[in-house]
């Protein structure tokens, strides 16, 4: 059987990872560190035997007495809410390393187990984009020393390292460049913009919007964000390749705040509250058509339907 090893396979898109590949028969190691994330996201595997769990920080080597076939990389901080303790903000350093010393030292893990290695990069690497929709060879409008850098810098020299190794060193390594995802096993803590709206609409509480909401989201549910990680990873003819993951369907973040009023029967009312934070971006729509072509990959699940289950999560 393959063992494939998942770091941040504990956090919300690592955990649904480990069930899709325990689903598809893989053996799977988890290694985190537990730093954005709880031991609740996997606890319903601990008794599987083809799963065991490391606490291990990524930045230090990883050593282990078996081989591993595949290295998905999934651990970093990821929610950009100033207010969150868990957002990049908040934890800038562990942020940054993860993404530097830690694809580093993951990287030089998967060569030694002649490993296949797959990096989840983000659509902040494009920055606050000039182009729409972002294609793959769109080089990004990003700031090296603005407030988002410590996330949008890390991840660039992420991808930088991954292909460094690809290209110098032949390790069959992939980039995702994964765009926002929603669904359960979202911290709350987390506060990226559809938990705040969710839990604002449950509580009957006003629903916030930074600005004016005319800034527009393009949101992916974590099932078929999740795929289209795994068909990057084992699929034929993606040695090397970097690939957006994500929904091309783009709405007003108003738009969403008005559909999670209305999918929880909610009473709140909608303000306008603060400016939007200083780097955030306008517009963010993913050009997926290197997806489907190469992954025969787009997203299943309708916006509607993705969100009914999460506010179901919430709700319980
Ligand atoms: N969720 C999204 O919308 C989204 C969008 C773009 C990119 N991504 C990327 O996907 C990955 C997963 O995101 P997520 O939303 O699941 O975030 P998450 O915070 O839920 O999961 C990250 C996991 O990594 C772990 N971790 C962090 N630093 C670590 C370290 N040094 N050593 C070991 N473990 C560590 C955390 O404890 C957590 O379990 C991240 O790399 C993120 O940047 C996510």
């Amino acid at each position: 059987m393959e063992t494939v090893l998942v770091a941040g396979g504990a956090g919300f898109l690592g955990s649904h990872l480990c069930d899709k590949l325990l689903k598809e028969g893989y053996s799977v190691v988890c290694v985190d560190n537990f730093l954005t994330s709880s031991l609740e996201n996997i606890s319903h595997l601990r008794d599987n035997k083809s799963f065991s769990s490391i606490n291990h920080d990524i930045c230090e080597p990883l050593k282990l007495d078996f081989k591993v076939t595949h290295v998905f990389h999934l651990a970093s901080p990821a929610s950009p809410n100033h207010h969150s303790k868990i957002s990049y903000h908040s934890l800038p350093l562990e942020t940054m390393l993860a993404n530097t010393t830690g694809t580093l030292e993951l990287l030089k893990f998967a060569e030694k187990n002649n490993a296949k290695f797959l990096f989840a990069s983000s659509s902040e690497v494009y920055g606050d984009p000039l182009e729409h929709p972002q294609k793959e060879e769109y080089r990004g409008n990003v700031s090296t020393t603005g407030p988002r850098s410590i996330y949008d810098e890390s991840k660039r020299f992420g991808e930088t390292i991954t292909a460094y190794f690809s290209r110098n060193k032949k390790l069959d390594t992939k980039i995702a460049r994964i765009f926002n995802t929603y669904g359960p096993r979202m911290m709350k803590e987390d506060m990226r913009m559809i938990i705040i709206f969710i839990t604002q609409a449950l509580r009957g509480e006003p629903i916030t919007i930074f600005g004016d909401g005319s800034q527009t989201r393009s949101l992916c549910f974590v099932e078929d964000t999740v795929l289209g990680l795994v068909r990057l990873m084992f699929g034929d003819g993606t040695k090397g390749e970097v690939v957006n993951i994500g929904s091309g369907e783009e709405h007003t973040v108003l738009e969403f705040a008005e559909l999670v009023k209305k999918l929880t029967v909610s009473s709140s009312e909608i303000i306008f509250s603060e400016k939007l934070p200083e780097d955030d971006p306008i517009r963010r729509k993913p050009d997926i058509s290197k997806a489907k072509t190469l992954l025969d990959w787009e997203p299943k699940v309708p916006l509607e339907e993705g969100l009914l289950k999460t506010i179901q999560y919430f709700k319980n």
